[in-house]
């Protein structure tokens, strides 16, 4: 079944009849399989409950004017290279240390391991180069760190990525990426199971996000619009538990590569 109005979607999402589809519990330890069947994101009920807390504390440790002040400095400092910015700030606030001998070389590593597992994570396609970025990051980082990284990782830099295409001259970053997010939103669906029924459910979240109950003019992009209920972040029982740290990561980012030019002092 594939859902496409708001209130419907709001409606599974609150729905505990509704889960995510399970994922096969028998991967080899270190896997991308097995690091799937450990993480909050893919489990349910108690398990999915227990999960979410660890990750809830960890979040609560992080303050996201921090993480906009460095996610700003390190993309000005790689004179606008943002790839990756969002995820080497995460996993620097998250404690993964830089104790390599070259200064920045975790930072890298990590950000290349997250992005070798980052895909296969959401959709479970298992390839050894999943697996191969899983057994790095597991050298670096526990599990619950780990599911940040991952979570985190696709979403925000499509997030910039498409806010980077609406961009115009004098926009604020908040409005802009508020109306992205409504409009482009980086996870474009996500799905369910009926567990009464055995069907699966697609909640197409661009559909939802343009339903012309919910928001006037919905086709047109309108960072004026401010922040409306949206649904990228989800909803109900399982929604983002990061949506803050995602914006301030994003416009960190963006207030560099958007701030306008510095004119250099005039000579006397
Ligand atoms: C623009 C960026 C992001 C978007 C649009 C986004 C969106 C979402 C959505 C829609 C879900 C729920 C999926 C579902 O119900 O099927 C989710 C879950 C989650 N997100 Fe985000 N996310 C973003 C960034 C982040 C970041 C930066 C972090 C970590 C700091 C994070 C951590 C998580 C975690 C841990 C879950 C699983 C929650 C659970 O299992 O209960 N997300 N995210």
């Amino acid at each position: 079944m594939l859902v496409t109005r708001h209130a419907e979607a709001r409606a599974v999402l609150a729905d505990p009849a509704y889960v995510p589809p399970p994922v096969r519990q028998d991967g080899a330890e270190g896997t991308l399989a097995w690091l799937r069947a450990q993480v909050s994101r893919f489990s349910t009920g108690e398990t999915h409950a227990g999960r979410r807390r660890v990750l809830a504390g960890l979040l609560a440790g992080l303050e996201p004017a921090g993480l906009r002040r460095a996610a700003t400095a390190m993309t000005v400092e790689r004179d606008g290279d943002w790839r990756g910015v969002p995820t080497a700030v995460l996993a620097s606030a998250l404690g993964v240390e830089d104790s390599a001998p070259v200064a920045g070389a975790v930072a890298g590593a990590v950000v290349a391991a997250v992005a070798g597992a980052g895909s296969g994570y959401l959709s479970g396609e298992e390839t050894p180069e999943a697996d191969a970025a899983v057994a790095r990051l597991l050298t670096l980082a526990g599990v619950p760190v780990i599911t940040l990284l991952l979570q985190g990782y696709a979403a925000t830099e499509g997030l910039i990525e498409a806010a980077l295409r609406h961009a115009e001259p004098g926009d604020e970053p908040g409005a802009l990426l508020c109306e992205t997010l409504r409009h482009d939103p980086p996870l474009r669906a996500t799905r369910r199971l009926d567990t009464r029924t055995g069907e699966t459910v697609t909640i197409d979240l661009v559909a939802a996000n343009r339903d012309p109950d919910v928001f006037a003019d919905p086709e047109r992009f309108d960072p004026a619009r401010g922040s409306g209920p949206h649904l990228t972040f989800g909803s109900g029982i399982r929604p983002c538990p990061a949506p803050g740290h995602a914006l301030a990561l994003a416009a960190g980012v963006l207030d560099a590569l958007l701030a306008p030019p510095r004119t250099p002092p005039r000579p006397r």
